[in-house]
């Protein structure tokens, strides 16, 4: 367990008011390190952000009751990307997906949040970067979007399926997911709660579906 790094004055982003620019500056650098086409496309999003900063717009649902335990475990190099979010958590705007019958039990057992987005904190019609916080023992079930995706673990391993590609992949905290633009996928989570960091690129408002890209 590693233990938050606070944001003060003094800290290395300067100003505590706006912990988003140590989140993203911070995921920036991670995607950047990674040096995948996804990731590195992602960095230079980020850059290209501007400085116009929305009110946050705090709303919760259910599974937001284990953020703060997701929040006190992962590696040590993910301790400032971790911090960040803490400075953040009284203002994010969970929500869940729409209700779909198609995604079973997954809609009680998730929540996700917006940081970066047309109505987001940081406003973006290129980019879409939030959080993603899913109950122990859930699928999430096979969709696909137009959009690219990446996915970040931060606090427990998470087991992902990509339709095409061999079997489903155990990724690591700190470990990006690469997810092309209309792959089908699922993801499961272990038997703790599991927190995400989610991206959309590309065709932002293009189809999303539950199911498969040929179903
Ligand atoms: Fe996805």
């Amino acid at each position: 367990m590693t233990e938050h790094r606070a944001f003060t004055a003094s800290g290395p982003f300067g100003d505590p008011s706006r912990p988003e620019d140590a989140f993203l500056t911070t995921l920036a650098e991670l995607a950047r390190r990674d040096g995948r086409p996804l990731c590195r496309r992602l960095a230079d999003e980020i850059d290209r952000l501007g400085p116009t900063r929305r009110k946050w717009k705090a709303s919760r649902v259910p599974c937001v009751a284990q953020l703060d335990a997701c929040l006190s475990r992962g590696p040590d190099d993910m301790a400032y990307l971790r911090g960040a979010i803490a400075g953040m958590k009284g203002g994010l705007n969970w929500t869940t997906c729409p209700v779909d019958p198609a995604l079973g039990g997954f809609n009680r057992h998730h929540g996700y949040c917006t940081l970066v987005g047309e109505d987001g904190r940081i406003p973006s019609d290129r980019l879409l970067v939030g959080l993603f916080l899913i109950d122990p023992n859930i699928h999430y079930p096979h969709h696909f979007h137009a959009a690219d995706e990446l996915y970040l673990p931060i606090s427990d391993p998470i087991a992902i399926q990509a339709v095409g590609r061999s079997g489903s992949v155990l990724r690591q905290p700190g470990r990006f997911v690469q997810m092309p633009s209309r792959t089908t996928h699922a993801l499961w989570t272990g038997e703790r709660a599991t927190l995400l960091v989610w991206a959309w690129m590309g065709e932002l408002s293009g189809e999303f579906r539950i199911g498969t890209a040929r179903g």
